[in-house]
């Protein structure tokens, strides 16, 4: 694919596989609608698909719709949510300069996570995704959890749905834990909203494959590294924010 088209095909509204790679967002902007059984069991199955460290399988999903329990656990988390990206706006300036032209990337970023925090209560699918630990915990564990969640969102996009990974739910980690009955060798490393996309999303924006591709040692051009035509770049946010 070097540098000729962008991958855009699939099969009866299904995306292939790397066009669901290049085009797959993080969506914030969910509708309400459920999610049918048939296609959350799809999502999950697929997500289940992922490798995990000696194939251990160590993750665990807990699924929040609409038990009362589950509305509970969204109400704390909308909470969270909300702290979660208040802290954010602060410390990454969604609370200044570009980000309050709401025609700005950043503005429009912001538009989107202020409406994820704003309708939290009405998304209709929120994964908890777990990590059963089998040894101490450790800056690695992660490795056999993120897999899982791509291939969640990856599979989300597939059935036309949409959803975003965040570690919002730390705010009120320890009063979710206690209301969900989630065990103290179970490790809680992402809060997954899921639903139909509302309104329209832009192309995945990311750095140049020759910025980030080094052949042979570090540092060095990699001259065949080169983005499909019509690519859409972006660069990382400023050191100072995260
Ligand atoms: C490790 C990790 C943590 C993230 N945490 C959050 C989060 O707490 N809240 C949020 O709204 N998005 C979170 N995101 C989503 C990223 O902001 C998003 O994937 C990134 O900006 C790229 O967005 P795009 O694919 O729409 O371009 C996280 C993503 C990753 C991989």
């Amino acid at each position: 694919m070097g540098g000729t088209h962008p991958v855009v095909s699939g099969v009866d509204g299904v995306p292939d596989l790397l066009t669901g790679l290049a085009t797959t967002r993080a969506i914030r902007r969910l509708a309400p609608d459920p999610i049918p059984d048939d296609d959350l069991a799809t999502i999950l199955w697929h997500a289940t698909r992922a490798p995990s460290g000696t194939n251990r399988q160590p993750v665990r999903y807990v699924v929040l719709r609409d038990g009362e329990r589950a509305v509970g656990a969204k109400s704390l988390l909308a909470e969270s949510f909300r702290v979660g990206w208040a802290d954010k706006a602060a410390s990454a300036g969604y609370d200044q300069g570009s980000a309050l032209d709401p025609t700005s990337r950043k503005g429009r970023s912001r538009a989107a996570m202020q409406h994820l925090v704003d309708h939290f209560e009405d998304v209709p699918v929120v994964v908890l995704v777990c990590l059963v630990r089998y040894r101490e915990a450790n800056p690695y564990e992660g490795a056999s959890v993120y897999p899982a969640v791509q291939n969640l969102l990856l599979a989300a996009r597939a059935l036309g749905y949409g959803g975003v990974l965040t570690g919002w739910h730390r705010a009120v980690e320890p009063e979710l834990r206690d209301l969900l009955e989630i065990p103290d060798e179970v490790a809680l490393h992402a809060t997954v909203p899921l639903g139909r996309p509302l309104g329209s999303h832009g192309p995945v924006r990311r750095l140049p494959l020759g910025d980030v591709v080094y052949d042979g040692r570090w540092g060095a051009a990699a001259d065949w590294a080169v983005d499909p035509l019509g690519t859409e770049f972006a660069g990382p946010p400023p050191a100072s924010s995260s």
